[in-house]
């Protein structure tokens, strides 16, 4: 299993970001906030209205790969909203009570935000309806016979739920979110501009050829961008001039073993592992995973949308199948592909199964 601490591309929380945060890398304004403008016209727009009315924003749900921003977003509506911003993540609250334990610490029109919402339980999501729904919740109090329930009104306030899959929340979890927005990948121009902010922030010099570089390499994340400058820095501070140039971007993007189109080896070897081992595919994902040694839902959540994006894998009916790019990026001679399989490809893109 990997080891993600020494995984560079993943857009999986490391402590790193952290200590991006501190040094307040992360935007605080929506102003400030590049890229995803389907989502960010609209919310602020949301935003306004709500200020305008003095009401709570509606809740919001953000579903997409990770590492585009969600979070952030959620900081940035809060502080736009000027309330507090509460963090937990679905995992992170076990039982009712716990997040009862959050509910009733939150004032009106401040923000809660879950990510990673569809890991919450059964009996948690149960509670959160009535507390999206009527801002109260039902508690259950001693054992047995003499057991009762009570009614706590809450705060007016905004759930903004995190999803990377969507189609993993519960129906009536999702109707109760009055705003879903799904955020895209970036493009290397936004990424670009992102790397020159994060650049001046951390005060480091760099030139435009090697931020372009930098932001085709970062699997269209801005996570993965910020992080990959961090890395570049270290290297030109030790090996290098102290400035940012494309010897040592290059330099530094090739000991990471990261290629020209942003892929990084676990990335190659799954291509390679349906090309050598199955053909080509179609192949199960729980194949995949099982030879390459991965969960499947890092594989589905971290490296599948970026191999999609890119071209080189497509999700059918009957399994994975890389294209003919996927042949030519590792320079292999693609086969002449079957007929079955070329239609398979154009049926591309199903959901999870
Ligand atoms: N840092 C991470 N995501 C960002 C974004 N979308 N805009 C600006 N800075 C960012």
């Amino acid at each position: 299993m990997t080891n993600y601490d020494d995984r560079i591309m993943t857009g999986e929380h490391l402590d790193e970001d952290e200590a991006f945060a501190e040094l307040s890398l992360r935007p605080k304004k929506l102003s400030e906030y590049i890229g995803q403008k389907n989502v960010t016209d609209n919310l602020k727009v949301f935003i306004d209205a709500a200020r305008l009315r003095n009401e709570p924003l509606d809740h919001v749900l953000f579903y997409g790969p990770p590492g585009l921003g969600k979070t952030t977003l959620a900081g940035i509506i809060a502080n736009e909203l000027g309330v507090e911003l509460r963090i937990t993540s679905g995992p992170a609250i076990e039982r009712a009570g716990d997040l009862a334990a959050l509910l009733t610490n939150l004032g009106d029109r401040d923000v809660l935000f879950i990510d990673e919402i569809h890991r919450l339980n059964r009996s948690v999501e149960e509670v959160l309806y009535s507390a999206m729904e009527d801002y109260a919740i039902d508690i259950i109090i001693g054992k047995g016979p003499s057991a009762r329930s009570i009614r706590i009104d809450l705060g007016k306030f905004t759930l903004i739920g995190a999803t990377t899959r969507a189609g993993s929340l519960s129906a009536p979890l999702r109707d109760r979110f009055g705003v879903i927005s799904k955020f895209e990948m970036y493009r290397p121009s936004e990424l670009m501009s992102i790397i020159a902010r994060s650049a001046e922030l951390l005060r480091v010099e760099t030139d435009e050829e090697s931020m372009s570089e930098l932001a085709l390499r970062s699997r269209g994340t801005p996570r993965v961008a910020n992080r990959l400058l961090k890395r570049v820095r270290d290297f030109c501070q030790v090996k290098g001039s102290g400035r940012i140039d494309m010897e040592i971007t290059r330099y530094t993007l090739n000991s990471l073993g990261i290629d020209e189109k942003g892929l990084e080896g676990l990335d190659r070897d799954i291509l390679r592992l349906i090309i050598e081992r199955f053909g080509g595919g179609p192949v199960g994902i729980d194949t995949i995973a099982a030879a390459i040694g991965e969960e499947r839902v890092t594989i589905e959540d971290v490296y599948e949308p970026y191999l999609m994006q890119m071209g080189y894998l497509h999700r059918t009916q009957k399994g994975r199948v890389v294209s003919r790019d996927a042949y030519t990026h590792l320079g292999l001679k693609a086969p002449d592909m079957s007929a079955d399989a070329q239609i398979s490809i154009f049926e591309e893109d199903f959901p999870d199964e």
